[in-house]
């Protein structure tokens, strides 16, 4: 009896160390650096704020540093498709939204795979958009904005982030409801554009509560309507276009988690898990509360429910865009 205590005194050992932190195998379990998180759209803009804040709380859930890199330019496209092709090693994550749906169908040499050349991790949020116009615009409400836009059509300027963009996609949808066609100014994100309608330098965006919330309130910017089909707590005066001027209008810029295709199991639980836990965050919650928005339920956020939405949303609005004839290239 006397030789095996040892050796099973041996093997606990070994085990424990196996599993005590800042052991060997502690030291590689992922992550062991910091993890860089691409917004395919410019800084201070709402795509920003949305990761800012999933990556904050993801890099308190992770133990290492998730990075936010931002690089806008041709719907997001360029930074969608760098993702892509980033190792799929865990280190490289993206937040985008409703672009990657529409993206097949305005791209024709789309250099990814919006469905099979990704990782899906999980949904994040559905930030409602918001009718808004420079300061100096004279429209008292929205019956009166959009009487001007249907009589000025081309002569008004509109922004956006660029093609397939949920600030361009909005515009779309309200030109064809309108049967008028404005005139674009494109930006690598609404959160530059967003200077530039402060400026008065162009006339009216459909843009997301993140972005558009403080300013209404503080009176810098007017805003119209909301875009879904219920109103938005942080806007509560606003109607929505579906209550009134448009019935039946209703867009949101929904957001989600991506990885490079083939993440290692470990790598996509952790990052799945971290993204749930940010759901249910208090910091991430009051926050998107306090810009018009909520997390999505938990069941949302998971891979298989990412994968089928956007399979859905590419084949809605594929149809949409097809119907209006828009191409970015
Ligand atoms: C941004 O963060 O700039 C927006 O999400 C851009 C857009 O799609 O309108």
């Amino acid at each position: 009896m006397g030789f095996f205590p040892h050796a099973v005194a041996v093997i606990a050992l070994v085990a424990a160390a196996a599993a005590a932190p800042g052991t060997a195998s502690a030291q590689t379990a992922y992550p062991t650096k910091s993890i860089t998180l691409v917004v395919p759209a410019a800084a201070g803009g709402p795509t920003d704020t949305v990761s800012r804040l999933i990556a904050e709380s993801m890099t308190r859930t992770l133990g290492q540093t998730v990075v936010v890199e931002n690089q806008g330019g041709a719907g997001g496209t360029l930074a969608m498709a760098r993702v892509a092709k980033a190792a799929p090693d865990g280190y490289t994550v993206a937040v985008w939204h409703i672009a990657q749906a529409t993206a097949p169908a305005l791209y024709d040499n789309l250099k990814y795979d919006v469905v099979n050349d990704f990782d899906h991790i999980g949904r994040i949020t559905d930030v409602p958009m918001t009718l808004v116009s420079k300061p100096a615009l004279p429209a008292k409400d929205v019956k009166e904005l959009l009487d001007w836009i249907r009589a000025e059509k081309a002569k008004v300027t509109y922004g956006h982030a660029g093609v397939g963009s949920a600030s361009h996609l909005c515009a779309l949808i309200l030109m064809k409801e309108l049967g008028a066609q404005m005139t674009g100014v494109g930006y690598r994100g609404t959160g530059p554009a967003m200077n530039d309608l402060l400026g008065g330098q162009f006339d009216v965006m459909c843009d997301q509560t993140t972005n558009t919330t403080n300013h209404v309130k503080d009176g810098k910017i007017k805003g119209y309507a909301v875009t879904t089909k219920s109103k938005v707590s942080s806007l509560p005066d606003l109607p929505t276009l579906d209550s009134g001027a448009l019935p039946g209008f209703e867009v949101s810029a929904w957001h989600a988690m991506w990885a490079p295709k083939g993440l290692p199991k470990e790598a996509s639980d952790k990052l799945g898990a971290a993204l749930q836990a940010a759901l249910k965050d208090s910091k991430v919650i009051e926050r998107f509360a306090s810009l018009g928005t909520a997390p999505v339920p938990q069941t949302l956020a998971t891979p298989d429910a990412l994968k089928s939405y956007l399979t859905a949303e590419v084949q809605r609005w594929g149809a949409v865009i097809k119907a209006a004839g828009v191409k970015a290239n």
